[in-house]
């Protein structure tokens, strides 16, 4: 059945296609949207497979140089760039380089950003104030994780817009579908981010600040094995990985909301509702659909033989779906018991901006709800085509502002 996936199916429904093959089997080999490897769409198997060392990121350790792909001197620095993104490590380095963002990226950093997150999102909705059409991507949920992801960081904010072009460029540059052309077109970009990164790095080194780039700069400074390549790479990920997901997040959240008016009036009488609002959502509508990992060993997986060098797609988007773990799981429904979801991973690379991640979308939440009256969806938003993240190209809504 993998085989006759198009885009284009994938793009605008992809639930039924984890859901068929879920009920096919859990854990299902096939050629999928041009590779060929294991599709996991089981909660139990997916949690599984991003759990067990026995699956890592760093496929290119288990062939021999020969059988690697080869990329033009134009697009080697944006690989060797994100081959030092903790994301795409394995341990030992994958560990050293999250213990020392997790140093900088502390609880209580993530809490010191609540009212800035607050501040933020109230000026954006001030300037909709007296307009009865938004568009909430451009007008809200766009610029709202950028601020915040800057603020975190230290970067000016003269320099917010230049992130646009990199953080589109990054994305297109990991999805699943990527050509040599597309590779192309986006490594000038991202050889840009780097340069960028490189030079405020050297302004922070000599007047740091109370960010996060100033920690990692005073890490390498106590010895902490951190190189400069590293701290840009990280610098970059946590831009690119904070952001289209959490715009995704709003907007998705936003747009159940609007086609379930009869739970966005429950969550309009009861503001406590949000968090489950932000819960569901990652559920029904995760920001990141599918991340994937190479077989290390050849092993048994529900009842299949997997073999080393093969690759999986975990499916986070499809194993949120199994009945198994959620009952009528292709309903949205903000007032689940329990709601089971593997919309940040599990293991290892759980994501590391999650508590971050929840705080936005519960205020970006509360001051929709309060900003907005009577919403009204103005024409069916269109998905982005990418394969590994979900969110619209635009939200068009009606509404008056209170
Ligand atoms: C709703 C918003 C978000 C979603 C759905 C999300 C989802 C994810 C997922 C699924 C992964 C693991 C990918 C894998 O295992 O292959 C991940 C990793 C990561 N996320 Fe997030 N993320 C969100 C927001 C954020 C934010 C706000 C930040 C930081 C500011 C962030 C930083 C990271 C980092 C650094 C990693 C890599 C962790 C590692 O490799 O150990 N994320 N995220």
């Amino acid at each position: 059945m993998l085989n006759s996936i198009t885009p284009d199916l994938f793009i605008n429904d992809p639930y039924s296609i984890f859901n068929t093959a879920r009920e096919n089997n859990p854990v299902l080999f096939g050629n999928f949207l041009n590779s060929t490897g294991w599709l996991i769409t089981g909660y139990k198997e997916a949690e599984f497979v991003l759990k067990d060392p026995r699956f890592i990121k760093e496929g290119r350790k288990l062939f021999p140089p020969e059988a690697l792909a080869t990329f033009s001197e134009r697009v080697m620095p944006a690989i060797a760039l994100t081959r030092n993104m903790m994301l795409f490590r394995d341990a030992p380095d994958h560990t050293r380089l999250r213990n020392l963002v997790n140093k900088a990226f502390t609880p209580k950093m993530v809490e010191r950003l609540r009212p800035a997150i607050e501040d933020i999102s109230s000026y954006l909705l001030t300037a909709r104030k007296g307009q009865s059409q938004h568009e909430l991507i451009r007008d809200f949920s766009y610029l709202l994780p950028v601020f915040v992801i800057t603020e975190l960081l230290g970067v000016p904010k003269e320099d917010r817009e230049l992130f646009r072009k990199w953080s589109d460029a990054f994305i297109k540059f990991i999805d699943f579908n990527t050509t040599m052309d597309d590779l192309e077109s986006v490594s000038d970009d991202l050889k840009e981010a780097s340069n960028y990164f490189r030079e405020l790095i050297s302004k922070k080194r000599i007047t740091p600040q109370e960010d996060l780039l100033s920690g990692l700069i005073q890490a390498e400074a106590n010895g902490d094995n951190l190189n400069e390549d590293e701290m840009i790479a990280t610098c970059l990920l946590l831009l690119v990985a904070g952001h289209e997901t959490t715009v995704n997040l709003i907007t998705n959240a936003y747009y159940l909301l609007l086609t379930h008016p009869e739970q966005l009036k429950l969550v309009q009488e009861d503001r406590s509702l949000i968090s489950n609002v932000v819960e569901e959502t990652l559920r029904f509508e995760p920001p990141v659909l599918m991340t994937s990992r190479w077989v290390a060993e050849d092993m048994e997986l529900a009842g299949q033989q997997l073999k080393k060098g093969q690759i999986a797609f975990i499916s986070l988007a499809g194993a949120n779906r199994d009945p198994l773990v959620n009952a009528d799981p292709n309903s949205f429904n903000i007032l689940r018991e329990s709601i089971k979801h593997l919309s940040f991973a599990s293991g290892p690379h759980f994501c590391l901006g999650a508590p971050l991640a929840r705080l936005e979308g519960i205020i970006a939440l509360e001051k929709l709800v309060e900003c907005f009256a009577n919403p009204r969806l103005l024409e069916k938003p269109v998905w982005r085509k990418n394969f590994a993240f979900r969110g619209f190209e635009a939200l068009h809504f009606e509404a008056e502002t209170r």
